[in-house]
């Protein structure tokens, strides 16, 4: 294996906690289909072992919403002939290497993580070292692959800078140059879907309302509801970008109808700029569930044959395992592991 030298090579992961979001799907999922083809070799992961670092999860749920994930990760249009598709657990390369990334780690870096803070509040005392932990272990995802290009969310840039550090530390330590500096694709007008009750909020599968987001498996009618109820302010659409500044709420509903039109926000607003709310809603309520009940519909198709599921995440699973055994194998003989 060459040390220097890296294929083009995707990796991305969602966590099984259950309900996907137009959130997740224009900021993550629909991005990860349109990687998949020529340029890139795509893997993408059902992080399951990191799903039970924020809270217990009762096991059959567990179960549940890694073969939902699954459903709506194909749903979407990732294709298991083409991107390689499976859950963490079943790869332990995985938490293997995610130990020596605790040690490669500091403290210090990983106080910093924005995420932990968030989610721990004031009751980080009361946290799983799990929680804690959790970059490194999506650090040891990412370049157990030696992925070179990771497509997320805005809200885990911080953590893709830890994994560069991670990897160039490691590197650097060891006098190899062993594992890349991976690239984070946070591109497209989506990279931050807001609440549709206050647009200063993330789109969130944890938010009280169900009001606030759209659902994969939310049905036209839900869709459409949604759209027309989503709180905007009384002026119509503005006829030049910048117009939506200060407009977060305006500004979400523009970048969501771009993202799912696969244009641009320039592109909305120069065709619809000027419209009122009354007129620019129902097109894309009409837009919208135009995209995503189609895939409703096929989420619950794939789930009533959770074997043929099981079956598509044990194939994936194989074949992540034929890349991840050679570098966690060589990852062992850098360090000084005997018998790797
Ligand atoms: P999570 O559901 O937090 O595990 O997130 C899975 C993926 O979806 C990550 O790449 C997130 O960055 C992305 N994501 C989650 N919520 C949003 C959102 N509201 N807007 C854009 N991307 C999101
Ligand atoms: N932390 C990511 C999230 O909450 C999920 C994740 C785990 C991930 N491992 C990853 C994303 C590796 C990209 C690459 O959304």
């Amino acid at each position: 294996m060459s040390e220097t030298q890296f294929t083009p090579r995707v990796f991305s992961g969602i966590q099984p906690s259950g309900g996907l979001t137009l959130g997740n799907y224009l900021g993550a999922i629909k991005r990860f289909v349109d990687m998949q083809g020529a340029e890139f070799e795509t893997i993408y992961c059902m992080v399951d072992l990191h799903a039970i670092t924020a809270k217990f999860i009762d096991p059959a749920t567990l179960v549940r919403n890694t073969r939902e994930l699954c459903a709506g990760f194909i749903a979407a249009g990732i294709d298991p002939q083409q991107s390689i598709l499976f859950n963490q657990s079943q790869v332990p390369e995985h938490a293997q290497l995610a130990w020596i990334f605790n040690c490669v780690a500091r403290m210090g870096w990983m106080q910093r993580m924005t995420q932990f803070k968030d989610k721990a509040g004031k009751n980080a005392q009361n946290e799983s070292l799990g929680l804690f932990a959790y970059p490194a272990l999506m650090a040891a995802d990412i370049l157990i692959y030696h992925a070179t290009h990771v497509p997320v969310g805005e809200d885990q840039r911080q953590h893709l800078e830890l994994t560069r550090d991670i990897a160039a530390k490691f590197n650097h330590d060891y006098g190899v140059e062993f594992f890349p500096i991976t690239e984070p694709v946070i591109e497209g007008a989506a990279t931050r879907v807001m609440s549709l009750r206050d647009g200063t909020k993330k789109m969130s599968k944890s938010d009280a309302s169900d009001m606030s987001r759209i659902n994969m498996t939310d049905d036209a009618d839900a869709i459409a509801t949604k759209i027309r109820k989503a709180r905007t302010d009384p002026e119509p659409l503005p006829s030049e970008l910048d117009g939506l500044d200060d407009r977060p709420e305006a500004r979400n509903l523009v970048n969501i109808f771009a993202a799912l039109a696969d244009s641009s926000p320039e592109a909305v607003i120069s065709e619809h700029g000027g419209q009122q709310f009354s007129a620019f809603k129902p097109v894309l309520a009409d837009l919208a569930v135009a995209k995503l009940s189609p895939m409703s519909g096929e989420m619950s198709r794939l789930m009533a044959d959770p074997a043929e599921i099981d079956r598509i995440l044990a194939h994936g699973a194989e074949q992540a395992r034929e890349l991840t055994a050679p570098i966690l194998k060589r990852t062992y003989e850098i360090v000084g592991m005997v018998g790797a």
